[in-house]
């Protein structure tokens, strides 16, 4: 374990990649380990398009409920740290999540690709209409996709959730591979925060980077699974970690 800083010069560019640890000290539940999200919702009922075929209210009151929990808390010391840290990188700053809280951009950042898709918007599982802003809960009656309708035919909106089995959308991965190559001829600097690294390609990423260069931190209260790729580990609370990281 590393307990020291990252230094930030004019050269340095940051690519931070974000789990659910972030968002813990918010309030928000992890989804592995003890009172983790997939402890209490397998993840195939909640989180697949089978699952949705089988049971969409299921799914709806699933996401509602995030949507509600999503809302009612702040982003913490963790998230603030990030936000200042686009402030003083601008376009040398990218922030890719694999959460879907929406806390990144209510901290103030802006840069943000949001890998895994984000509570905030709906989209239809049927058509390519592009997905649209929604914070409704639905609980019991299930919300049908009025550009479907309009043709005759039905079809229910479901989240704009990355669900397993489902590719990732490929202009995410090509904005921060974009970035990655950007980078040559200066100094980058990839960051992993309170993320388990189980998930692909997210958990991936740290060794894209390291091809590219980067020198590579991991942020994590406990050990991650791929935490061996990483040369600096800091095992710690990202909200206590954080504020004090970069100089
Ligand atoms: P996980 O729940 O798998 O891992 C969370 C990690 O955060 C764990 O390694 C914890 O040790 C760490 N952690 C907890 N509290 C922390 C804190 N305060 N500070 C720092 N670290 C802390 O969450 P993810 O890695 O984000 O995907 O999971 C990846 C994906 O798996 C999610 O995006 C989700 C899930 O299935 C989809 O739903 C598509």
């Amino acid at each position: 374990m590393t307990t020291s800083t990252i230094r930030i010069d004019e050269r340095t560019r940051v690519l931070v990649l974000t789990g659910a640890g972030i968002s813990a000290e918010s309030g928000i539940p992890t989804f592995r380990g003890a009172d983790g999200l997939w402890e209490n919702h397998p993840i195939e009922k909640v989180a697949s398009m089978r699952g949705f075929v089988d049971d969409p209210i299921l799914v709806w009151r699933f996401y509602s409920q995030r949507r509600a929990d999503a809302k009612a808390v702040a982003p913490n010391a963790g998230h603030h740290a990030l936000a200042r840290l686009e402030e003083r990188l601008g376009d040398r700053f990218l922030l890719a999540t694999q959460n879907v809280d929406g806390l990144h951009t209510k901290a103030g950042n802006a840069r943000v690709v949001e890998m895994h898709g984000t509570l905030w918007k709906t989209r239809c599982s049927r058509c390519d209409r592009e997905p649209f802003d929604d914070e409704e809960v639905y609980l019991g009656d299930l919300p049908g996709c009025g550009a479907c309708a309009k043709r005759g035919e039905s079809a229910l909106l479901r989240p704009h959730i990355v669900w397993f089995g489902e590719r990732l959308d490929p202009r995410d991965l090509a904005r921060i591979d974009a970035f990655v190559r950007a980078s040559r001829g200066s100094r980058l600097v990839f960051l992993a925060v309170g993320t388990s690294g189980r998930v692909s390609p997210a958990s991936e990423l740290v060794v894209h980077a390291r091809d590219a260069g980067a020198e590579t931190w991991l942020v994590n209260l406990e050990p991650s699974d791929n935490q061996g790729a990483f040369e600096h580990v800091v095992h710690g609370a990202s909200g206590a970690v954080l504020p004090s990281l970069f100089v």
